[in-house]
């Protein structure tokens, strides 16, 4: 007759305890058991985050593509949520969502960053450029058109988020030669491995305009 406080003790090879069939039902029974309460406790909690009061917003001033917004925003939403379900400016990207990849960035104060890891509210008092900003009357810029000519763009979902980074390098550095091309854009993920060509199109964006983006 086994011992029952080794009940539930996987044996080994040499152990002397035996699981019966009974005990492993037994076992596999209250395992099931926990998996079927678990959501009536989900629910619960579910319950009382729906009786919580609404989240209260911050209003905050902000100046995307040259056209100030005074707006209320939750303290939760990022900065890429605002531009994008707030402002419909669509242009920027949400690749990984979590500073990994580069789809998301835009200038904020003329600095490149990743507009999924920055909380709409820290953006009071800032000027926001993204890629809709680019254009100019209508024109592309010259960064842009740069893209065009070598084929930057595969499938285009980094492009938004590369043109902004190399938008910033040419600002400091009009005339970057390749390697200070690399190394600007190396926080921008192309999933299309399209590196060549973008590299080719920002250092000729350089050459051809005399070195402004
Ligand atoms: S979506 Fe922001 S870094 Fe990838
Ligand atoms: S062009 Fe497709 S991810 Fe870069």
């Amino acid at each position: 007759m086994s011992d029952p406080s080794e009940k539930g003790k996987i044996p080994g090879p040499d152990s002397a305890v035996e699981l019966s069939r009974r005990d492993f039902l037994r076992n596999t029974g209250a395992t099931v058991a926990a998996t079927t309460v678990a959501p009536a406790v989900l629910g619960a909690a579910g319950a009382r985050a729906q009786d919580a009061p609404p989240a209260t917003g911050t209003d905050i001033q902000l100046t995307v593509n040259g056209v100030s917004h005074r707006l209320t925003v939750q303290d939760h939403w990022t900065l890429v949520e605002l531009l994008r379900d707030h402002l419909q400016l669509t242009g920027t990207k949400i690749g990984c969502n979590r500073s990994e990849c580069g789809a998301c960035t835009v200038l904020v104060d003329g600095q490149p960053m990743y507009s999924c890891s920055q909380l709409a509210v820290w953006m009071d008092g800032r000027q926001v450029t993204t890629v809709e900003g680019l254009v100019q009357d209508g024109q592309l810029s010259p960064l842009q058109q740069a893209f065009v000519d070598h084929n930057g763009a595969q499938c285009g979902f980094c492009t938004p988020g590369q043109l902004m980074t190399a938008t910033a390098l040419l600002n400091s550095n009009p005339s970057p030669d390749a390697a200070a091309v690399k190394s600007a854009l190396v926080g921008n993920i192309c999933r299309c491995s399209n590196y060549n060509a973008i590299v080719e199109a920002v250092v000729d964006a350089g050459r051809r305009n005399g070195g402004a983006a």
